[in-house]
This record gives C-alpha cells, sequence and structure tokens, in this order.
C-alpha cells in the first residue's frame, strides 16, 4: 500500500523578467508523489524542472496552487548539480556541516553517517579535502551531506550531470542501493533518458513554454534492479517510449 509524500495541486509559476516580460515556466502541475517513490523529471532545458524541485525545496514560491507536506517539510535534502562542497573543510567536515548548522549532530545521526559514508564508498576518505577527490567522489559526498539528517525527501538536481558515461552508471547504481536501505522518496532531475528508465518507479515527461507535465510513465520493470536490465527488450521499450514522448 502506498501513502502521498508530497501533493502537487495546480502549481503554477510566472517570473518576471527584468525588461518586464513574463515567463510561464510552470503550468497546472499536478502530482502526487508517493512515500519511498523513486520518481524522474525530464524534459527540454527550460521546461521548469529546476524551478519546480526549487518551489518543492521552498526556495522559491508558486504563483498559484499548492504544495501539500505529509512529511515535514523541514527534512528535505537538496543535491544541486555542481557538488557545492566547502573546499576548506575535509570529507566529514563537510557531511557533518548540516547536522551542525542545525544543531541536530545526535549521536544517532553521527553513527547514521558513518553508515552513510560507508554505503556510499567513502570510508577512508574522512580527512581528504573536496580537491583531492575525483567528481564522482565530491557528488557522492554532496549526496551524504543532502541524507545526513535523515530527510524523508530527497530532491536531486541533474546530480550526475557533469559525470562521464561510466561513473554515472556506478553512481546510478550506489544511489538505487542508498534509495533501497533507507527509503527514501527521491524526485531526480535528468538529462538522460535512460538513466530515467533505469532509476525510477515512474517518469515524469515534462515540455516548455509554458512547462508543463506531458505524461506520466510507469516503470514497471523488476527490482532489486541491475546494469544488465538495460539490455532487455522491456527496458528498451520503455526508452523508445519515452523518447516518442519527448519527441
Ligand atoms: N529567477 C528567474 N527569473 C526569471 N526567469 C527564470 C528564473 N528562473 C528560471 N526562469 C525561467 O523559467 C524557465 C524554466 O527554468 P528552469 O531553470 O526551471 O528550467 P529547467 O527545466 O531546469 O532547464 P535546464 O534543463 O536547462 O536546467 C526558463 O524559461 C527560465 O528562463
Ligand atoms: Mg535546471
Amino acid at each position: 500500500m502506498s501513502t502521498t509524500a508530497i501533493r502537487i495541486e495546480d502549481v503554477n509559476k510566472i517570473y518576471k523578467s527584468s525588461g518586464g516580460r513574463e515567463v510561464q515556466a510552470l503550468t497546472h502541475i499536478n502530482l502526487d508523489v508517493q512515500k519511498s517513490e523513486f520518481i524522474s523529471i525530464i524534459g527540454p532545458s527550460g521546461c521548469g524542472k529546476s524551478t519546480l524541485l526549487r518551489i518543492l525545496a521552498n526556495l522559491d514560491t508558486p504563483s498559484s496552487g499548492s504544495i501539500q507536506w505529509e512529511t515535514s517539510a523541514d527534512h528535505i535534502g537538496f543535491v544541486f548539480q555542481d557538488a557545492t562542497l566547502l573546499p576548506w573543510k575535509t570529507v566529514y567536515q563537510n557531511v557533518m556541516f548540516p547536522l551542525e548548522v542545525k544543531k541536530m549532530a545526535t549521536k544517532e545521526n553521527i553513527a547514521n553517517l558513518d553508515k552513510l559514508l560507508e554505503l556510499a564508498g567513502l570510508k577512508g576518505f574522512e580527512k581528504a579535502y573536496p580537491r583531492e577527490l575525483s567528481g564522482g567522489m565530491r557528488q557522492r559526498v554532496s549526496i551524504v551531506r543532502a541524507l545526513s539528517y535523515n530527510p524523508d525527501v530527497l530532491l536531486m538536481d541533474e546530480p550526475f550531470g557533469a559525470l562521464d558515461a561510466l561513473t554515472r552508471d556506478k553512481m546510478g547504481i550506489e544511489l538505487l542501493r542508498i534509495w533501497n536501505e533507507t527509503k527514501k522518496t527521491i524526485l531526480f532531475v535528468t538529462h538522460s533518458i535512460s538513466e530515467a528508465a533505469f532509476l525510477s518507479d515512474r517518469v515524469i515527461v515534462m515540455s516548455p513554454r509554458p512547462g508543463k507535465i506531458d505524461e506520466i510513465i510507469d516503470i514497471d520493470l523488476p527490482r532489486p534492479r541491475e546494469v544488465d536490465v538495460k539490455e532487455t527488450a522491456e527496458f528498451g521499450s520503455y526508452v523508445k517510449k519515452l523518447r516518442e514522448v519527448l519527441g
């Protein structure tokens, strides 16, 4: 049985640009996100994916419509496209930072952090500085940081965008493993059709001007998923379908 984590109701967003011109970034966005669901959002540049995530994270407000949280809206982790780590802090200091800021550095959270570092394959790198890590490792640190205070919901805006194809595949598998162990609700923005199909329970396909949901596609592939699922005919037909919807 599934329960709703977030209810997005008729959300519209109009930006007023400096010249007075209006941009309808989002129009009539309706979506119920289920608890522990993995949702990908895909669509061409400018269709409002980041805007939607920013509104969910309370970094921006909708022009109309509403977001109803069935979980605490404080419990959101945000992973930005660039790892945005603090360069003067070590891996451990970086992932501890939100706990300190939120005054949540409890024994339990610190123990959980160690488990997350292990899960993310970062054990032994706690004392390294971001400049001493590969791009993929930095990205994993930022994922651990977003998970550090045990948020119910993880918002990820093209988190693997800057990675090479191989690292990207590995990160996807690691993310699925973390998701499987922690049962987070994940909203994941990507430009990769195959990544969306591989990771998700549902893929939200958006179209621009005005940014709206074109179609929602259920991905009924068995879990847990291994990379070889990508070789199957079923996977191929999901990719084909997504490509068609994206035009
Ligand atoms: N702060 C802002 N002020 C004015 N317009 C904005 C602002 N942020 C976004 N927009 C406009 O809203 C639309 C959607 O932008 P958004 O960043 O959400 O797109 P996106 O789907 O994330 O694109 P991309 O795939 O390139 O990251 C664009 O037309 C953009 O110009
Ligand atoms: Mg964006």
